[in-house]
């Protein structure tokens, strides 16, 4: 059974390099394909509220009699409980959902600048994580800006920010910023979401010389350069390849091909617009 490198947090706690993410799984997918990928050896599973599938997910937490301790598992919240009472109550209800008692990694969803309180969520994450409910915090989709933003008020920055990264969109000035943060990179849609990026030519030519599949190389990327990565899939076969990308080394020079890719695939939702 494969296991993925451990990548350490700020907390102090660890998180697998490469996980399961759990969008757009309904319900019962989500059971079937979380019980599926830790039975493959997967560690971390990725889910959110506004998924509509953290009940499956918690239901394929359960049926795959794999001890709770040995799980990563993350969540998130939408824009409705940015105040520090609404993420108590936003903990409580995800933790229902789940059939859990501690979050591993609880993240702000997107920061909604519009309306101007992702602060107080996030002062709710610090209260949270004093009281043992949720191991590490975080954020998602949050530019430097906005992680200058709590960084200031709270003196405390996030363990993680999950960001939308792959070599369509390589994040360069958001790595380098948690770089000297000691914030966590973690790439949600490292795959591209599947489609045109794993037939540039440069990802099939890498994946040809190292006897792998694109997606392998694509992830391998990933884990090389430190981040973490959540890919989805809903087939066993891909799910079991997806974990399988230890073995092998990409070259500086595949990795610099992949970065050439930045920019020229399709555009990313815009934080400072989008968000729920
Ligand atoms: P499927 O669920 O049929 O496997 P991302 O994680 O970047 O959003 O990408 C998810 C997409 O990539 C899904 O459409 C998924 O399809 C596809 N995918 C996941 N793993 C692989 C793989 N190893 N090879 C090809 N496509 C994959």
């Amino acid at each position: 059974m494969t296991a993925a490198p451990l990548v350490s947090l700020s907390s102090g706690h660890h998180i697998p390099q490469l996980g399961l993410g759990t969008w757009p799984f309904d319900n019962a997918q989500a059971a079937d394909v979380v019980a599926t990928a830790l039975e493959l050896g997967y560690r971390l599973v990725d889910t959110a509220e506004n998924y509509g599938n953290e009940e499956g997910v918690g239901e394929g937490l359960r049926r795959s009699g794999v001890p709770r301790s040995e799980i990563f598992l993350t969540t998130k919240f939408n824009r409705a409980w940015h105040s520090v009472a609404g993420v108590r109550e936003a903990w409580e209800n995800s933790a229902r959902r789940l059939g859990v008692d501690y979050l591993d990694l609880f993240l702000i969803h997107w920061p909604n600048p519009d309306q101007g309180t992702y602060t107080e969520a996030w002062e709710g994450l610090l209260e949270l994580r004093d009281e043992g409910k949720v191991h590490s915090i975080g954020v998602s989709n949050f530019t430097p800006e906005h992680l200058g933003t709590i960084i200031e008020a709270t003196g405390v920055g996030p363990d993680v920010n999950q960001i939308q990264l792959c070599p369509y969109w390589v994040q360069h000035e958001a790595r380098a910023y948690h770089g000297a943060h000691a914030i966590a990179t973690e790439s949600y849609s490292p795959l591209g979401k599947g489609q045109d990026l794993l037939a540039e030519s440069v990802v099939v030519a890498a994946a040809e010389a190292h006897g792998v599949t694109p997606a392998q190389a694509v992830l391998r990327w990933h884990t090389q350069q430190g981040l973490v990565a959540i890919p989805k899939s809903s087939s066993r076969e891909r799910l079991a390849q997806n974990l399988d990308v230890f073995g092998f080394e990409l070259s500086a020079a595949e990795i610099a091909a992949f970065n050439a890719l930045n920019g020229s695939g399709p555009k990313a939702a815009d934080p400072n617009t989008f968000g729920h």
